[in-house]
């Protein structure tokens, strides 16, 4: 049986893609390894390559208010990407890239066993949900596969960039909000 801490520490030193040149910090995941929901982002930025977390730049702010208006803690939560190595000038990830990456993904999750997993975004909709998911038109809504409860909200990045986007990621929160009362046993809302 793995451990979380094994696993973190494979992952730690993988250099099975091209993405492993560039970076500073694999950027593993980070949160509570019993959490009951997922967020899955696509990969680190500038500031997650930096200091080795997920999330922790501007967009990691954005998120963190999310979740606090739903009264989420973050510490509450476990958060990872699909790939663990910042892409070069914050470029998506590329197919082979994500192949590669997505292992260890799988893995965290087998661990995990989430209730809920959130994509953050399109690229992590598209590996996660359907290959050709149009976040525009199906964020918020929910699927239910494998066991789990899925959903993609817009990228915190996405939203920054364009403020008439805020409502939606609103809405996709407080559909997120009522999914925990619904599915989640051990997460406490404030
Ligand atoms: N954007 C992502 O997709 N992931 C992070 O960890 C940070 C920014
Ligand atoms: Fe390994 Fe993923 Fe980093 Fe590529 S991006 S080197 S597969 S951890």
């Amino acid at each position: 049986m793995q451990t979380w801490e094994m696993l973190k520490e494979e992952c730690l030193a993988c250099r099975e893609c091209g993405l492993a040149e560039g970076r500073t910090h694999v950027v593993f995941g980070d949160g509570d390894e019993h959490a009951e929901v997922m967020f899955i982002g696509e990969g680190p930025g500038a500031d997650e390559d930096a200091q080795g977390l997920p999330f922790v730049g501007r967009s990691g702010q954005l998120l963190n208010d999310l979740l606090a208006m739903i009264g989420l803690g973050r510490e509450k939560v476990y958060i990872a990407n699909i790939v663990k190595c910042r892409p070069p000038q914050n470029r998506d990830p590329l197919g082979n890239e994500q192949d590669i990456c997505i292992k260890w993904l799988r893995r965290q999750t087998a661990l995990l066993k989430p209730k809920i997993i959130v994509c953050l975004g399109r690229i992590a909709a598209m590996r996660i949900i359907r290959p050709d998911f149009k976040i525009s038109q199906e964020h918020g809504q929910w699927f239910e596969r494998s066991g789990y409860y899925m959903m993609a909200a817009f990228h915190p990045a996405a939203v920054l960039r364009d403020p008439r986007r805020r409502p939606d990621a609103f809405e996709d929160f407080e559909s997120l909000r009522k999914k925990i009362l619904e599915v989640c046993e051990r997460t406490a809302l404030e």
